[in-house]
């Protein structure tokens, strides 16, 4: 008798619970029989049980596999879904993204209570060119050499792929092809393919030259990837991870793209791929049990400038003439708001606002800001080098702020202020310098609070330094204008009297949509007008007439930042040709 056999007799005789209770927990029951009886036991049970799931329509890996053989189907290794609309599914909105390769459907699913998904359909390959797909691909990921100096990315990798599947006989001249074979017809589908994974983002690709959206995120494997939509906001998309590899890959395949590291040691990523989208990501399983995560923040190629915030009614065109005035007078503005509330695209069209003549220097730590100075530097701030507590080569945004001052800038611009380096920005807003920031709070009084509060510590009598303080937030709005249901807003302007002390400049109303001011009351406007030498009623009256100008290049249509910076010369410039000939009108008066 051998040691098993004891067993299962021990087990038997002495404990007969513990084997109905093994039985339960859906192991093989064991009988009154030998254990080698009991093998073929098993293994008869196994043969039988593999048969049925079959005739459900449910095969094991090992079917799969060779079921695929028996039909010679490519073997697909299912790395991501894309799943189909269901039939009850209601088309919202459908676009091309690439014409005759990929499209996006934004429906409407019952399923989701009615909520919108977005469904990435891209043109489908046969099984034969999916498998002549595959073999490229592997042929060239070994063997392609990278481009001679001169040769452009996508010109070289259409000449190699055609020499290599010509090469491999994957491309063949007659009607009739073997499998593993294409004609030369389906060269241009296999060429997007191609082009997508390799030189473009691979399944995310569709989104990503998608201009309507605005970031893209993957939580892990296994659930859906969400899109933020201009438009409708934020969806799931019909793609999911299901592969950990696939994700991993992508997720190096970005950070090496966006020229830095990511790994074990270094899990976490906060970089810009090389379009300036921003890129946050999470390694593997090591912070992030669900597996890589990953959020890229779309960039906008074209920045929305002053005229575009009229024209998406973040602010009206009056509240936009007083900003001018205000920076043109070198007055501080704080933009406050949530995350991605749209306070970096606020400041940077305020940014775009300063006399095109002045000296700009901006500090950020990813460089987002783009303006159409030509005097501006811009800083960015950056990471260490070493490894453990020794931060060699760390450059802060503390030491950025202090570096900038050197530079004498006309305004400072820091991009968002969270640390000491808000200290830095106060002393040089304390020494009669420009300054713009964003500080990331959900209300006036707790952005003070912040200021004053560690790490920033800026003393409480410095506070009013901060002339302006914009709430921006993304909000409901009250009647959909056009298909939008939400929108960003200016919610609130606040001159900052002292510390807990604000006067109300404008407010926007959240029942009609519209904004009410209150510039009669402004204390930098009168500030203003005792520097100009002018009285309150002339600020005011410019005030309307810039506002009139803004209307105007609205309804011209312009809105770029660099034609609207030529519009801002000439407006001084004009202005200054005025003054110069009421001169000597005004001088003669008191005679
Ligand atoms: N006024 C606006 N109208 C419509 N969309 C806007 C507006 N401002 C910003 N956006 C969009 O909102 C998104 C977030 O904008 P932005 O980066 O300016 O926000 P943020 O508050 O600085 O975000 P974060 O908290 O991540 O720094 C961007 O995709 C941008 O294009
Ligand atoms: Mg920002």
């Amino acid at each position: 008798m051998t040691l098993t056999d004891k067993n299962s007799k021990q087990n038997e005789t002495s404990n007969p619970e513990k084997k109905t209770a093994k039985s339960k927990t859906g192991f093989p029951k064991l009988s009154n029989k030998s254990a080698s009886q009991n093998k073929e036991e098993i293994a008869k049970q196994e043969k039988q049980k593999t048969r049925p799931e079959k005739t459900e329509g449910k095969l094991t890996f090992m079917q799969s596999l060779r079921e695929i053989f028996k039909k010679n189907l490519p073997l697909e290794t299912s790395t991501v879904i894309f799943k189909e609309p269901p039939s009850n599914a209601e088309v919202v909105e459908t676009y091309v993204i690439q014409p005759s390769y990929s499209k996006v459907t934004v429906m409407s699913l019952p399923e989701l209570g009615g909520g919108k998904a977005y469904f990435i359909s891209e043109l489908k390959l046969t099984p034969e060119e999916n498998l002549v797909l595959k073999r490229l691909s592997n042929i060239i990921e070994r063997e392609l050499e990278p481009p001679k100096a001169g040769v452009d990315a996508i010109t070289h990798l259409d000449t190699e792929a055609k020499r290599l599947a010509k090469e491999y006989g994957l491309i063949k001249r007659v009607r009739k092809v073997r499998k593993d074979q294409v004609t030369p017809d389906s060269w241009p589908r296999l060429l997007y393919y191609l082009h997508r994974d390799f030189l473009g983002f691979g399944h995310i690709h569709v989104v990503m030259n998608d201009p309507m959206i605005e970031d893209i995120s993957v939580s892990g494997l296994g659930m859906p990837v969400y899109i933020w939509h201009r438009k409708y906001e934020s969806m799931p998309t019909n793609l999911t991870f299901t592969d950990e590899n696939a994700l991993d890959n992508l997720i190096v395949k970005l950070t090496h793209l966006s020229n830095k590291h990511i790994s074990t040691a270094f899990p976490i990523l906060d970089a810009m791929l090389p379009g300036k989208d921003r890129l946050a990501a999470t390694f593997r399983r090591e912070i992030t049990p669900k597996g890589g995560s990953f959020t890229i923040r779309r960039f906008k190629e074209e920045p929305f400038s002053i005229v575009d915030l009229v024209e998406l009614g973040t602010i009206d065109a009056q509240i936009a003439a007083y900003i001018w005035m205000l920076v043109e007078n070198r007055m501080s503005i704080a933009v406050i708001g949530g995350t991605g509330a749209g306070k970096t695209s606020t400041l940077n069209a305020i940014a775009s606002l300063i006399k095109p003549q002045m000296k700009l220097v901006t500090v950020e730590e990813i460089p987002e800001m783009n303006v159409p100075h030509e005097n501006w530097i811009q800083m960015v701030s950056r990471e260490s080098y070493g490894l453990g507590t020794v931060k060699t080569g760390e450059v802060t945004l503390f030491d950025l702020v202090k570096a900038s001052l050197r530079h004498r800038p006309d305004y400072l611009v820091v991009g968002e202020i969270r640390g000491e380096e808000a200290f830095v920005l106060f002393q040089a807003l304390a020494t009669g310098h420009g300054g713009l920031t964003t500080l990331h709070a959900d209300s006036i009084d707790y952005a003070m609070k912040r200021l004053t509060s560690p790490p920033m510590n800026v003393s409480k009598v410095y506070v009013p330094l901060i002339n302006v303080a914009a709430m921006v937030e993304r909000i409901q709005l009250p009647s959909a204008t056009g298909n939008m249901t939400f929108g960003r807003r200016i919610t609130s302007l606040s001159e900052v009297i002292d510390y807990g002390e604000y006067k109300t400049i404008s407010k926007w109303n959240p029942i009609n949509d519209t904004f009410e001011t209150f510039f009669e009351e402004s204390e930098a406007l009168q500030r203003i007008s005792v520097r100009r030498g002018r009285s309150i009623k002339g600020i005011l009256d410019e005030i309307r007439e810039r506002a009139l100008l803004i209307r105007d290049l609205r309804q011209q249509g312009i809105r770029n930042n660099v034609e609207i910076a030529k519009f801002i010369t000439n407006y001084y410039t004009s202005e200054a040709e005025i003054a110069i000939a009421q001169e000597p009108i005004a001088r003669k008066e008191p005679v």
